[in-house]
């Protein structure tokens, strides 16, 4: 039988922790945790995340604040409001959604924000405790964040003897993701477009994570059988048999074929995708007990 994670319910699950932590913290130091999410422009898709992460920061008990920029800010106008929420000691984890308007660039940008309160884990310094192993120390980027504890929930904390293939090797989700596995000792391979022959590569994996964006590479006949299969692919494909010009989300694996091979597996929606404002959520809170200097719950 093959188990379908609900990654639904794992979020609720990692949030009714994340409220318990806030509370708690509130309760024993009157520290209420903060998160300010800063938008410029007015891309519709970018506005929708925004909203459901300020929403859910407050569902956690946290104040909330987010700061709506128009698309003419400049670069040195951004950067100021970085520096004054640097500055400010009632916000414990900034967010600096992305994509930018074109005009401005990123990098500067989130490099800016402090360590300490860059709860997207973008910064080089926490790519690098990363990178070290050093995982009580930093923050982690949130999706890979959340993939790794359906991991934990599905083979423990000790991944030792298996293999992991991720295929991806982005600064935002394939390498995080082979460091986060590695430091649980999985025999790790990171696979990319320049891979050859990556259906072989991925039969030889028991953990199996594709963040490739391409929609439902990922075929029956590169999974191992029993093998886990996680899913970060989220790709809006045409959909005719809705009707004309409907569209339907689907992941990087194809999920009917690829499901009656894996003996876990990830939906696209509903796995993965719930994960990482979670996983946002849990990164505030464990900032906000860092700068309390109390010890962060583990989640
Ligand atoms: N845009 C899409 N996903 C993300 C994310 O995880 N963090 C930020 N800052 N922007 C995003």
């Amino acid at each position: 039988m093959t188990t379908i994670i609900d990654g639904k319910q794992v979020a609720a699950s990692v949030i009714e922790a994340v409220k318990d932590a806030a509370s708690s913290l509130l309760q024993e130091t009157g520290v209420k945790v903060g998160l300010a999410v800063v938008i410029v422009g007015d891309d519709p898709a970018s506005h929708t995340y925004v909203s459901a992460k300020s929403r859910m920061a407050k569902e956690c008990g946290f104040t909330s604040v987010q700061h709506t920029l128009p698309a003419e800010t400049t670069q040195e106008e951004l950067a100021a409001l970085v520096k004054t929420l640097n500055e400010d000691p009632s916000v414990n984890g900034i967010l600096v959604q992305l994509p930018l308007p074109k005009h401005l660039k990123s990098e500067p940008i989130i490099q800016s924000i402090l360590p300490e309160k860059d709860v997207d884990g973008l910064h080089v310094v926490n790519a690098g405790k990363l990178a070290t192993g050093d995982l009580e120390g930093g923050l982690v980027s949130c999706t890979p964040a959340g993939a790794m504890v359906f991991v934990r929930r599905i083979h423990g904390e000790d991944l030792s003897g298996l293999n992991a293939v991720v295929i991806g090797r982005s600064n935002l989700f394939g390498k995080p993701m082979s460091a986060l596995l590695l430091a649980a000792n999985a025999t790790v391979t990171t696979a990319h477009s320049r891979t050859s022959d990556l259906a072989a590569v991925c039969r030889n994996a028991d953990i199996l994570v594709a963040a490739v964006g391409r929609p439902q590479m990922v075929k029956a006949e590169w999974v191992k059988p029993g093998a886990t299969v996680i899913d970060v692919g989220i790709n809006r494909i045409p959909a005719p048999d809705k009707g004309e010009g409907k569209t339907r989300l689907v992941g990087d694996v194809a999920f009917e074929e690829c499901a009656k091979v894996a003996g876990v597996i990830t939906p696209v929606p509903g796995g993965v995708g719930p994960m990482t404002i979670a996983m946002l959520m849990a990164n505030t809170v464990i900032a906000a007990y860092r700068s309390a200097g109390r010890k962060p719950p583990r989640f």
